[in-house]
């Protein structure tokens, strides 16, 4: 997955994202940047640093999904966030420095979820052990061959039954494991967060033994499931290949950034606090060490993608430093007609997909055919035209306003098959798009 060409990432994303192709190509080149920078010898390798990247385009044109699509796909440590979520250091809210803290949690989780499933034969072996031997009388010390073989050979039947989940409905007794203290990343400042830890390390350690509790077998091989994970790998050695995953393959989508910019024409209403948010991320995006739970993180090689509509500001709103910092720009396209229509039929799992997929579970068969599906589409444009362009979000209101009573009333159709023709659509929404008062309360 790592060596993917730019061109095999833009057909990748082509499966998903219609359109857009100036978008996907820089950031498949970025990425690809990536790969070849590891390639480098070491001494230039500090050097090349990422060419972050910052998409403008209007709502819903595909900004976040091709970001939500690569980072599926390229398995890195990613995180979207919104940078109007986040205060000026000093003020009470979350300080920007909290994203690297959280990109480094979900690093962890990737790289134990991948190192669970190169052991899950280990792993296995170790919860059914755990039951098994729950589930048999003791052997007491100090009993002769015969017993202990006996023993052996239960222990065998066990583990057939075991395997053929025979046992999954018995009863054993378990312990819990104990309660972790490890909060989430709550928002406090640096300062009170390292209380908090320390708090939660005190608090594990009086706890270290866990509740026991009776379940089924087939609840315990999931409760078992975390134990076996921290008795088997080597939790020192997860967090070391975390903070090099972040620090080497670490993406930070920055949603929203023209919300921290300051339109020049707001005279006197000026935010200090969006100026000071985008002096916090100064250092950040350029490359500076941040504490996290895992250990120190330097951020010199994470990419941010940022991204924002800029209807009320422009990238020259944005702090001269913070522009500078993404010197690559692409802008993403408003969706035309056809566009919309390929949108609602060409993706992996579009739009239709999904519909058919929902009513399928009651036994009722979708079909469209093809005028109708141009019928949405020109609907679904016609209200952008008139109203605010909401881009392809218009096609879910446009597709939930059609199917309203479909929906409602489809388990009386059970075994049926339903055509979404033309009339249909247009006495549904026909007299609401053309009167555009309407179409701004109902679409
Ligand atoms: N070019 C596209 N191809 C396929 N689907 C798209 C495209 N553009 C938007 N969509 C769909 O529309 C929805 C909204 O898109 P997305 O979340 O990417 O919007 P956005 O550009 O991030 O908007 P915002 O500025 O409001 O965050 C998603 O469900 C996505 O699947
Ligand atoms: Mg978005």
């Amino acid at each position: 997955m790592e060596n993917l060409t730019p061109k095999e990432i833009v057909t990748y994303l082509n499966q998903y994202v219609i359109g857009q192709n100036d978008a996907k190509k820089t950031i498949a080149v970025a990425l690809r940047n990536r790969y070849r920078r590891m390639q480098l010898p070491q001494e230039i390798q500090a050097d090349v640093i990422p060419k972050n990247i910052l998409m403008i385009g209007s709502t819903g044109v595909g900004k976040t999904e091709i970001a939500r699509r690569l980072a599926k796909m390229m398995e890195l440590p990613f995180i979207k966030i919104e940078a109007s979520k986040y205060t000026e250091v000093g003020f009470v809210g979350r300080d920007v420095e909290s994203m690297i803290r959280d990109l480094a949690a979900i690093s962890l989780k990737l790289v134990r979820e991948s190192e669970n499933s190169k052991n899950s034969e280990k792993i296995e072996a170790y919860i059914e052990n755990k039951i098994i031997e729950k589930l048999l009388p003791p052997l007491p010390s100090g009993v002769s061959q015969q017993k202990k073989d006996d023993y052996d050979a239960s222990f065998t039947r066990m583990q057939k039954k075991f395997e053929a989940g025979s046992l999954d409905h018995l009863m054993i007794t378990i312990e819990m494991p104990a309660p972790t203290f490890d909060m989430e990343d709550s928002g406090l400042p640096p300062q009170m967060a390292n209380v908090q830890e320390s708090i939660s390390k005190v608090l594990g350690g009086i706890n270290k033994k866990g509740k026991e509790k009776e379940v089924t077998v087939q609840e315990a091989k999931k409760i078992l499931a975390m134990e076996a994970s921290q008795e088997l790998l080597d939790d020192d050695k997860l967090k070391e290949i975390a903070i090099k995953k972040v620090e080497q393959g670490g993406i930070i989508f920055l949603d929203e950034v023209d919300k921290i910019a300051v339109p020049s024409n707001s005279q006197g209403r000026q935010d200090p606090s969006k100026e000071g948010v985008q002096r916090d991320l100064l250092p950040i995006v350029e490359g500076s060490s941040v504490h996290t739970k895992l250990g120190i993180i330097n951020t010199d090689h994470i990419l941010f993608i940022a991204a924002g509509a800029f209807h009320l500001s422009k990238p020259s709103d944005l702090i001269p430093e913070l522009q500078g910092r993404f010197p690559l720009r692409v802008e993403l396209n408003t969706l035309d007609e056809e566009v919309l229509y390929r949108i609602l039929t060409e993706p992996k799992n579009s739009l239709i997909k999904q519909y058919k997929a929902l009513l399928k579970v009651e036994d009722v068969d979708l079909l469209f055919g093809e005028d109708a599906l141009k019928l949405i589409a020109h609907y679904s444009f016609l209200a952008n035209e008139k109203t605010e362009d909401i881009g392809a979000r218009r096609l879910h209101t446009v597709m939930e306003k059609i199917l309203e009573e479909i929906s409602f009333e489809a388990d009386e159709h059970q075994g049926e098959e339903i055509e979404v023709d033309t009339q249909l659509i247009k006495d549904k929404l026909g007299k609401v798009v053309e009167d555009e008062d309407t179409t701004r309360y109902i679409l």
